[in-house]
């Protein structure tokens, strides 16, 4: 199996005016193509703080963050951003669509500024809408979609791209059991059927038996399995 991601002694440090807040102490991870691998741990372990910064939305104080044999902190800001735009998708807690646009206007965007003009981002955009059973919904704005649907959309919005990787904070941490089902259900058949490698985080323990490897963190570490 080839790694596409690799964390060796990262840390992050928050300054707050003088306080220090240190979120991760020398996290060390290696993730493999393909792999879905749930986050466990409890509030404050810096969790969201890793998939922040593997995601490149947060740099670190130190260590190094190698994402499919780029080395981040050896990029430039643009660089950065593109390897983001073109390989990451993102699935927060609270679904963050835009309002004013429709679910196909947001998904729709995704592609746009991932650069997807060619002719079959249209057909792809269909298959991904159809996979998550979003035919009917694409012309509501996102307060006339329930959460589960408001969640569903923000996932096509994520995979629409076909990204290497999608960093997922607890998708399913506004929604209820059925919902939650289906979210993880969605995310383990884009894990089977197009390879994509997946970490997520959870609270939920019912929820990491979905994936094929459960990753433990405590105080800004992770704990040897
Ligand atoms: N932007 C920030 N500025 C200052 N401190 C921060 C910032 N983001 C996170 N922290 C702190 O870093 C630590 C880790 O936060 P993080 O959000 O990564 O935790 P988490 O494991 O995702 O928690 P939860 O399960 O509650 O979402 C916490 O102590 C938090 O207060
Ligand atoms: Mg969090």
């Amino acid at each position: 199996m080839t790694e596409i991601i690799r964390i060796e002694r990262l840390h992050k440090i928050f300054r707050i005016g003088k306080v220090e807040v240190p979120a991760l102490r020398g996290v060390n991870l290696r993730v493999e193509d393909g792999e879905f691998v749930s986050l466990v741990g409890p509030s404050g372990c810096g969790k969201s703080t890793l998939l922040h910064v593997i995601g490149g939305l947060t740099a670190p104080t130190s260590g190094r963050v190698i994402v499919d044999g780029m080395d981040l902190g050896q990029m430039s800001d643009g660089l950065r951003t593109q390897l983001r735009k073109k390989k990451i998708g993102f699935v927060f807690q609270r679904f963050n669509l835009l309002p004013t646009l429709t679910a196909w206007g947001n998904i729709a965007l995704a592609c746009h500024i991932a650069g997807n003009r060619n002719g079959n981002s249209r057909a792809e955009m269909q298959a991904v809408i159809k996979m998550l059973g979003l035919e009917a919904r694409m012309g509501h704005r996102p307060y006339e979609l329930s959460g589960g649907e408001q969640q569903r959309v923000a996932i096509a919005r994520a995979v629409v791209n076909r990204p290497k990787i999608i960093l997922a904070d607890e998708p399913t941490g506004n929604l209820d059991t059925e919902n939650s089902e289906l979210v993880l259900n969605m995310l383990c058949e884009l894990n089977h059927k197009f390879g994509q490698t997946i970490l997520l985080i959870t609270h939920n323990p019912e929820v990491s038996t979905f994936t094929d490897r459960i990753v433990n963190m405590r105080d800004g570490h992770i704990l040897e399995s």
